[in-house]
């Protein structure tokens, strides 16, 4: 039998009076959807006072939706801790970049590093999955909400302050090595006590980044362990339910594959007209958001469905999903209209939902749940929409998802030939020394996707330590920070035939942060067969020109040249300081692109990719072809309509073809 994507809705039965529930049941069931997700900032409500719990409300809703045929997805409420809890432990408040405290009033006001905290996230665990970890209708379990949501990644004060030291010690044994390992000799920055380590923060001028790498990873590892905790307590007293977290758009506080290990499967959620305005895809400026304002940019979603279908790949999936459930990567929350966080926030375009949709289940997703039921009718997000408007009646979201076919979206595999390699620890080095305002992680990362997706390919995103075998082609657009396993892995993968491309800045730095001594290509050198010359860092308006075949291409924000120790310049540079050196290198399968310029490397990818017997497209802007099982997917995200291989496609809009 074949399984179709399927539908949900996130409630707050706590905002509405008690008889709406068995309402919203019935017409969320006539609606097509199957779960709906409760409670993940209800803890006031089921904890009015310390040690008194309240759970009568939250038993009627769950009976109601369950009689009412919906399956339910139950929260932890730790995003919010009531107000009772933090005025008996401020401690437990996290401190921000400017070393303040952030005050109780909205939520996810806590430090992941705070002893009590902790007490309290295991205890409310512990009740909520003691009440309803065996009721009949409660298939699954979210972590929390949105880690880091509102730069709570990292606190730099209190609890996660005090707590630093001592993951120093456990690393680094001894301060000697914790000094050579961040190089403080460096302008006298030696610790000669564990105590004397802060966060690196309200520093002179920039703190050094060994230090912030180190905190950075110290943070993440709070959030593992934090989460850790509850994932225990669920597993014990809910078995047989599946366990999952809303991550979110390219959040980038932490490692998102050390916190991902121990779910089922992830869930994100996905945002695309509010995100837009907050990262325009690759640097570009003012006209791509307005352009997208109304859909949201199809490579950033698409960016972040790849990257969370491929994050637990390879730890295989725990086993716990109940019968029937689908087993992979989940929207947790799908924006159905307007959003109320951005600088702007426009009504999406007509269709716009259903694009988001089957977009969604394109890349890998087999559940989309809206983001949410009814729009709310007081507090922070009254300007936020839902399904239903304030008053009940449904909106032009609810009549989008009314009219979708879910018989066009059977899940199934999607088999991309392309890998691109994402590693946390090269973004967090990578960001804390960009050295050219206009680069960053992200910025770099994203371009060779965007070159991927416009030749109409579909893209497996992967952590390095994946199983790469398989793939044809396999990109790291931006690792600046390559252990010597990964050298010798990628050298194996090159043996066995498949074409690496390497970005700049690859292999710049040790995994301690530094330089290798030996310079950059470090422990890829002999791979490479080339040596970093120089890098150039590139103003707006500052261009560098890079001569390819009979075409020229103007870099911008980054340009690197190498010295050549075995390697071929396919690609050299012409006037400036650079001229006549080598800008594009290749040796036997390995291709480095040292220029920034998305033409210039969506050249050099569909020759590649062509020579490597992959079929490209020449897709115009804001048209996707997406696969899965068997189907493809033709997208076109402009406001316009467009005419591709004689057929005009509707703005807007997307077909399924090959049913
Ligand atoms: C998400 C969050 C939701 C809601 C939503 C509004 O970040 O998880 O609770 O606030 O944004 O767009």
């Amino acid at each position: 039998m074949t399984d179709y994507l399927q539908l949900a809705t996130c409630d707050y039965p706590e905002h509405v009076p008690s008889d709406r529930p068995a309402v919203y049941a019935k017409q969320q069931r006539e609606l097509g959807l199957t779960y709906v997700r409760l409670a993940e900032f209800a803890w006031s409500r089921m904890e009015p006072r310390p040690g008194e719990f309240e759970w009568a409300w939250l038993d009627e809703a769950v009976d109601a939706y369950a009689a009412g045929g919906m399956k339910v997805v139950l929260c932890t409420p730790t995003p919010t801790p009531p107000a009772w809890l933090i005025r008996a432990h401020p401690e437990i408040l996290p401190y921000d970049d400017q070393g303040r405290v952030r005050e109780f009033g909205s939520r996810r006001h806590y430090d992941f590093a705070s002893p009590i905290y902790r007490e309290h996230s295991q205890r409310i665990t512990r009740a909520m999955a003691e009440r309803y970890g065996q009721h009949a209708a409660v298939v699954g379990w979210q972590t929390d909400n949105e880690w880091a949501q509102g730069d709570t990644g990292r606190s730099y004060g209190g609890a996660s302050a005090a707590a630093f030291p001592g993951w120093l010690e456990s690393r680094y044994g001894t301060l000697d090595a914790l000094n050579l390992a961040w190089g403080n000799v460096f302008w006298s920055m030696e610790y000669t006590d564990w105590a004397q380590v802060k966060p690196p923060i309200l520093t002179v001028i920039e703190p050094n980044p060994s230090h912030v790498l180190d905190y950075y990873r110290f943070c993440s590892s709070l959030i593992a362990s934090f989460q850790a905790e509850q994932v225990a307590i669920l597993r014990e007293l809910s078995p047989g339910r599946f366990i999952t977290h809303n991550f979110m758009i390219f959040e980038s506080s932490f490692d998102h594959y050390e916190v991902a290990k121990g779910l089922d499967f992830v869930s994100w959620d996905n945002y695309p007209t509010g995100m837009l305005e907050f990262f325009a895809p690759s640097g570009q400026g003012d006209d791509v958001k307005t352009h997208f304002a109304r859909t949201g940019h199809p490579d950033l979603i698409g960016f972040n469905h790849d990257l969370y279908r491929g994050l637990l790949r390879g730890q295989g999936s725990l086993g716990r999903q109940g019968e029937g459930t689908p087993s992979g990567p989940w929207v947790m929350e799908q924006q159905c209209g307007q959003v109320n966080w951005a600088p702007f926030n426009p009504l999406p375009a007509r269709g716009a939902v259903q694009l988001w949709t089957a977009q969604a289940w394109a890349h890998g997703i087999d559940v989309v749940s809206y983001f949410r039921w009814r729009a709310a009718t007081m507090a922070q997000e009254v300007m936020h929409s839902g399904l239903l408007r304030h008053d009940e009646t449904p909106d032009r979201g609810h009549a989008e998802v009314e009219a979708l076919n879910l018989a066009l979206f059977p899940l199934g595999e999607v088999r991309a030939s392309v890998a691109l390699l994402h590693d946390y620890e090269s973004l967090w080095i990578y960001d804390a020394q960009k050295h050219s305002s206009s680069m960053s992680y992200w910025t770099q990362t994203v371009t060779y996707y965007m070159a991927l997706r416009s030749l109409g390919l579909d893209v497996d995103i992967l952590h390095p330590d994946a199983d790469l075998s398989g793939y044809a082609v396999v990109v790291a657009p931006a690792l600046t920070l390559v252990t010597k396993a990964w050298a010798q892995k990628f050298a194996a993968l090159s043996e066995g035939g498949t074409k690496l491309v390497f970005g700049p800045r690859t292999a710049f730095r040790t995994p301690g942060g530094e330089t290798w001594a030996e310079g950059q290509f470090g422990p890829l050198s002999e791979l490479i067969g080339a040596k970093l010359l120089q890098y150039d860092s590139l103003r707006p308006g500052l261009i560098q020109n890079v001569r390819y075949g009979e075409s020229t291409f103007a870099a911008t924000g980054w340009a690197e040249s190498y010295r050549l120790e075995g390697a071929k310049a396919v690609a050299s540079y012409v006037g400036g300081p650079q001229d006549g050196q080598a800008a594009v290198i290749r040796r036997g399968n390995v291709t480095v692109i040292g220029a920034h310029q998305q033409e210039l490397i969506g050249t050099v990818l569909s020759e590649l990719l062509m020579n490597a017997g992959i079929q490209v497209d020449s897709l115009p802007e804001g048209v996707r072809l997406s696969r899965r099982a068997g189907r493809t997917l033709l997208q076109n995200w402009n406001p316009q309509a467009v005419k591709w291989q004689g057929q005009t496609l509707a703005p807007v809009s997307f077909q399924v073809l090959n049913q």
